[in-house]
């Protein structure tokens, strides 16, 4: 069974070809990601517009690196949602117009379904059940998945993680996007040298991060614990800044990772989303799996980002237990965490 994978949720316009669920043939990404920088975050209007010129090459790519024909694909998988409504809207329209024309069935795939199943790309199964955190630019959310089931645990009152990180950034000086600059630099400082308070919040799973960027700026303005005049900053006190900021915002999303593990009494997590690439997320995470003995899944760096692969994997989990979209099927901002609703919404 060969699925079409196509995802225009947000800034990259990406088609995968996937076989059997497990075997990824191409995953083809454009990104809109320079066109952006100048502006310090994600301009929807530019975004949608490069998804609208990217589409049709990025298909043709991903069909050629696959080395398939049309006919061979069985299924055609897109991201109905959640993202920014312009560039959902050429991904969803593209796949329902490949779907009418060749007769193809088509599945809509919610989008942070699809980063968490982004996961199971080389098992035949998803694993199940699990606790899932997304961590991107736009989500953070933990959450438990028992089959077609997805929980919502708990998530961010205001800035998602990512968002935080590209703030953060951006008052630093170190462009966008923020997550890799600050955890590149973050290696080099020391993560004690500045101490943020975890924000105090009513439910037991939600987080904040808006709260420790205005710490951050705060600090640069001089105003802070340590009395720093941002041009009197060295290099190593930014590093020391970055380090002690990525040590606070991981933490604070292993602690709730961790605590829903122990609600739920499961011993398996997976994670997705951008910040997902997040070198001590990754390794603190690893560690504190192994600690307790629980499985940990954590997609691949090249799957890290927005890609068609994972949304054909979504997607082929949800054909094989018999879900199929109709042609009236709409891009949705924000869809239905259910299974099966986010897939069938019209
Ligand atoms: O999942 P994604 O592509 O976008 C959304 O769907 O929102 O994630 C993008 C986010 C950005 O905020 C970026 O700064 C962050 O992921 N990011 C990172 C890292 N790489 C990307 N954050 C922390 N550490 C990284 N290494
Ligand atoms: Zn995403």
């Amino acid at each position: 069974m060969i699925t079409l994978g196509i995802e225009t949720s947000c800034d990259e316009t990406s088609c995968a070809v996937l076989e059997n669920g497990n075997c990824i043939r191409s995953n083809v990404i454009s990104s809109s990601l320079s066109k952006h920088k100048p502006f310090g975050g994600v301009v929807p209007e530019i975004a949608s517009r490069h998804c609208l010129e990217a589409i049709d090459a990025v298909f043709r790519a991903a069909l050629r690196q696959a080395t398939i024909s049309e006919s061979e694909i069985g299924l055609i998988a897109v991201t109905r949602g959640p993202g920014l409504i312009g560039s959902l809207l050429v991904g969803v329209s593209f796949a329902k117009a490949l779907a009418f024309a060749w007769k193809k069935p088509l599945v809509g795939v919610h989008h942070l379904w699809a980063h968490l199943f982004g996961n199971f790309i080389a098992r035949e199964k998803p694993a199940k059940p699990f606790v899932g955190l997304i961590v991107s630019g736009g989500h953070t959310t933990v959450a438990w998945i028992d089959g077609f089931h997805f929980e919502e645990l708990g998530s961010t009152i205001d800035d998602a993680i990512g968002e935080a990180y590209d703030k953060t950034a951006k008052i630093l000086g170190l462009g966008y996007p923020g997550g890799p600059a600050i955890d590149r630099l973050a290696q080099k400082g020391d993560s004690k040298a500045f101490t943020f308070t975890k924000p105090k919040i009513d439910g037991a799973f939600d987080m904040s991060f808006s709260g420790i960027k205005t710490a951050v700026l705060h600090i640069v303005n001089g105003y802070g614990e340590m009395g720093y005049k941002k041009s009197k900053w060295k290099r190593n006190q930014i590093s020391d800044l970055c380090a002690s900021f990525q040590s606070a915002v991981t933490d604070w999303v292993i602690e709730k990772t961790m605590l829903a593990c122990e609600k739920k009494k499961s011993r398996v997590v997976a994670v997705g989303g951008g910040v997902s690439a997040n070198s001590r997320l990754r390794s603190v995470l690893a560690d504190e799996c192994k600690l307790r003995g629980y499985d940990l899944y954590l997609p691949p760096l090249e799957l890290t980002l927005d890609n068609g692969a994972m949304v054909a994997r979504m997607g082929y989990e949800l054909y094989r237990r018999g879900v199929r979209s109709s042609l009236d099927m709409t891009a949705d901002s924000s869809p239905a965490f259910d299974f099966i609703d986010s897939a069938c919404g019209a």
